[in-house]
């Protein structure tokens, strides 16, 4: 069967690597010596709920994340952070750390908590005046002087300083956080690492827009997310200043610290693209990363617009996977081949435009963007190739027990039936309503909850709506039983 090529198994072996452990092979992660001791490991993060019931008249510390119950603070939606820190490159600590949320009220609040574990925090202030703080779990709540007022806009800024530690999934071995390698300081928060170096309700349905300021010694550089607003050097040290103006999720914030070039892409209309190397890859410019405007072209035609104005890709060493950091991909060194940079671009749709509710949720992230794999294999190699990729994935999803990917369960957040059968529900749904159809579900997708967050409902009920049918049976099937369906 000629068809079949290596060249099909390589792609289908590169897919599985592009899970990041989602074919159930820990990933590694090399830590500088000494930096592993401050992980904080199991037990489940969400599990750290507060350790007290909320004083009367504060917010909730969770926001009602059905797995990470913790996650994500109730009585307010920010709306922007401004997150300035100095970092060390050398030891990986935030000498200086100061965030400053501004947020809005959606209920009367005596105090309110904030996500925020183990950094020393210094002073917390409410609209200027100095609040009482207390670490309570991996919150921190807060007592201002004053109540603030249901619809009220208020302003929390957070001084603290310290090493920020890690978060990291039961089941999988990938840490969550801020990393530290001889090379680099950065930041991979998925799905809960967000609060380990910056105060804030780390959940992706309170989205917000950020500034990041980010000062580090020289020839150190930042990148973030955005783009870059400005650059000042003084006295030996390098201030970089990035601005996010569209809604974002706090995992998905990031900042790598490390000696990096720049490489420009030729744009697209409205679109900069910009890569940061170290110096031994921008000198030799991986292929993988050269071809990303026509990679964006191509899912256009399927997702419709790309929803930001700029994509790169920042490449660091040390976690073994890749990160889709709005507009900023995280890319470890090992991860540079064509169908995880493909992966992490199709999650700016998947994931970044469109968030997800709740983490329960995540088959809309990691599916989709198994599915952006399969119309990439189909582009590139062929419908047979693709179909001969998906013909594997099937198989080795029939060997291998799952709970039904509507409900993963914390420990298989990252699982293979989360990537791999939510790639196959998105196929069998193509081969069920055709292309022109299948196209304007998930065009109408994007368009309706850009900048915001849908449900697994919420995508049904786009396509049972641009579809023109029930399609219970098909949805029940393939999303809320065990039993893997035959391929279409
Ligand atoms: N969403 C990533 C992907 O593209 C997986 C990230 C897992 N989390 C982490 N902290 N490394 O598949
Ligand atoms: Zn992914």
């Amino acid at each position: 069967m000629p068809r079949r090529s290596p060249v099909v198994v390589l792609v289908a072996a590169l897919a599985l690597f592009a899970c990041g452990g989602g074919d159930g092979t820990p990933t590694t992660t090399t830590l500088r010596p000494g930096t592993s001791t401050t992980t904080t490991s199991s037990p489940p993060t969400g599990a750290t709920t507060s350790t007290t019931l909320p004083p009367a008249g504060f917010g909730a510390p969770g926001i009602g994340d059905p797995y990470f119950p913790n996650l994500g603070n109730g009585g307010f939606d920010v709306e922007h952070y401004l997150i300035e820190t100095t970092v060390d490159p050398e030891t990986g600590e935030i000498t200086r750390g100061e965030t400053t949320i501004t947020a809005t009220a959606t209920a009367g609040l005596a105090g309110f908590y904030l996500d925020f574990r183990s950094l020393e925090v210094l002073e917390v202030a409410v609209d200027g005046a100095t609040a009482v703080h207390e670490a309570d779990g991996a919150d921190l709540r807060i007592t201002p002087t004053s109540p603030i007022a249901a619809g009220e806009e208020f302003v929390v800024r957070v001084r603290y300083r310290g090493t920020p530690g890690q978060t990291r999934l039961p089941g999988l071995g990938l840490a969550s956080g801020w990393i530290i390698t001889p090379e680099e300081v950065y930041v991979v928060a998925e799905p809960d690492g967000a609060h380990t170096w910056f105060p804030g309700s780390d959940h992706p349905a309170d989205k917000a827009t950020f500034t990041i300021v980010t000062t580090v010694p020289e020839p150190f550089a930042v990148v973030s997310n955005g783009t870059l607003a400005g650059e000042t050097h003084s006295d030996g040290m390098a201030t970089f200043v990035w601005e996010m103006d569209d809604p974002m999720a706090t995992y998905l914030a990031t900042i790598v610290v490390a000696e990096l070039e720049s490489v420009d892409r030729t744009g697209l209309e409205g679109i900069e693209i910009r890569d940061h190397l170290p110096a031994d890859l921008a000198a030799e410019d991986p292929r993988p990363l050269q071809r990303t405007a026509e990679w964006i072209e191509f899912f256009e035609t399927w997702f419709g617009p790309y929803p930001f104005a700029s994509y790169g890709h920042v490449v660091v060493s040390g976690f073994g996977a890749a990160l889709e950091s709005q507009t900023m991909s995280v890319m470890d060194r090992a991860a540079l081949v064509d169908v995880t940079v493909i992966h992490e671009l199709a999650h700016q749709w998947f994931g970044d435009s469109v968030s997800i509710a709740t983490w329960q949720d995540i088959w809309l992230n990691e599916g989709f963007a198994t599915f952006a794999e399969f119309l990439w294999i189909e582009d590139q190699l062929g419908r047979d190739a693709m179909e001969a990729d998906i013909e594997g994935r099937h198989a080795f999803m029939k060997r291998h027990s799952h709970r039904p990917i509507s409900d993963p369960g914390v420990d298989e957040l990252f699982g293979s039936a989360v990537y791999q059968r939510g790639g196959l529900t998105l196929h069998a749904l193509r081969v069920k309503v055709g292309d022109d159809v299948m196209r304007d579900i998930l065009r109408t997708y994007v368009a309706r909850y850009t900048g915001a967050n849908a449900s697994t409902e919420d995508f049904i009920a786009v396509a049972e709506d641009i579809a023109a049918r029930d399609l219970s049976v098909f949805f029940d099937a393939w999303l809320y039983e065990s039993e893997l369906p035959p391929l279409p």
